[in-house]
């Protein structure tokens, strides 16, 4: 039988919309489904002022069609330089949403980022003044912490006593991936949300590793065990206003992906939505999509609900979504969830 909900249009809280070609081919395919995003500040240079972010968000609207409602909500990237009386000026001024900390070295495009917390605190400290958020990529990069453990590691050695030395900031710790970062979440009292991406609610690392080494389904934090996947589908379909959707749909060429040290990275943006109407159906939690994807991040980020709806059809058959895209830089592989998808968002 056909089923179909409507829901309240979506907003991605975590995006790499990325720049130039890239950027043109892949912009559509947010704002065709979600009124607003997030937008990551890691291009090569970053978004490091607001006159960088107002200008990254004219190439945005740029690629995209006229009469599109999509709205970027821009993010400044945060460098051990960064001025705290900018910052929070670009903030106040209405250019930016949110500050993005990239411990150097944990992603793609960190390089600039921060290699000892105590050289932002004055930064952060302004944020916290004006009521800006952080956005934390939250693990550590020290050589010697295992990849599988550096988001508890930064748990425990970061973000604790970032929150103990300044409890008025409000942060999202960005992408988690590990039931230690959801029972951190969940223990807080206030100041602090997740998101939750669209991958990890469907892979773990043996997606990546078995069967041969499968470099789409490499992204940071990279995948951890079934335990901790489970324990983010507990959360993302809880009803718990702390946990938002951030699909971190973060597209790479195939080239740049297939090779010997290639990019990490899930471009999600085509299919999101369809792959979570079948999580939280597979969770028998359909009546909580709307929280996760379209009211908790904006209440959150303290800005209206969309008025716009979308509808979600679920088919009798398995729909064909485009294992690819094609860009001025090269084919980009769409995330393959490994199950049939049978839903839909119904043309508007
Ligand atoms: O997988 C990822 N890709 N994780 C990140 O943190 C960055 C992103 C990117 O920019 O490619
Ligand atoms: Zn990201």
């Amino acid at each position: 039988m056909t089923k179909r909900i409507t829901i309240t249009k979506p907003d991605d809280w975590h995006l790499h919309l990325r720049d130039g070609d890239m950027l043109k081919a892949v912009a559509g395919y947010t704002a065709a489904y979600f009124s607003r995003a997030i937008i990551m500040p890691n291009l090569v240079p970053p978004v490091v002022t607001g006159e960088d972010a107002n200008a990254y968000r004219q190439r945005i609207m740029a690629a995209l069609p006229s009469e599109t409602g999509f709205q970027p909500q821009m993010t400044l990237y945060l460098t051990e330089d960064s001025e705290p009386q900018a910052v929070a000026q670009a903030y106040r001024d209405g250019i930016v949403k949110a500050v993005k900390l990239y411990p150097a070295g944990a992603t793609t495009n960190s390089h600039n980022g921060v290699r000892d917390i105590l050289q932002v605190m004055p930064v952060l400290e302004a944020m916290a003044e004006v009521g800006m958020p952080l956005c934390v990529h939250g693990e550590v990069t020290d050589a010697d912490v295992d990849i599988f453990d550096r988001e508890k590691v930064f748990i425990d050695k970061v973000l604790d006593p970032l929150r103990a030395e300044l409890p008025e900031l409000k942060i999202v710790m960005e992408h988690v991936t590990t039931s230690d970062g959801i029972d951190y979440v969940k223990s807080s009292k206030q100041n602090l949300a997740a998101t939750l991406t669209v991958h990890h609610l469907i892979i773990n690392r043996n997606a990546i590793l078995v069967g041969g080494i499968k470099p789409h389904y490499y992204c940071l934090p990279v995948a951890k065990r079934e335990s901790h996947r489970l324990a983010l589908r507990a959360a993302a379909v809880s009803g718990d206003e702390r946990f938002f959707l951030g699909t971190d749909s973060a597209p790479h060429t195939d080239a740049n992906k297939e090779m010997a040290c290639g990019c990490a990275g899930c471009f999600t943006a085509l299919n999101a939505m369809p792959c979570l109407a079948h999580v939280f159906e597979e969770e028998d939690r359909l009546e909580a999509l709307e929280g996760f994807t379209s009211q908790f991040g904006a209440d959150w980020y303290k800005l209206p609900r969309n008025d716009d709806k979308i509808t979600l059809v679920r088919h009798e058959q398995p729909v064909d979504y485009p294992s690819s895209v094609m860009t001025g830089e090269g084919p980009v592989t769409v995330f393959d969830p490994m199950f049939d998808i049978y839903w839909e968002v119904e043309a508007q």
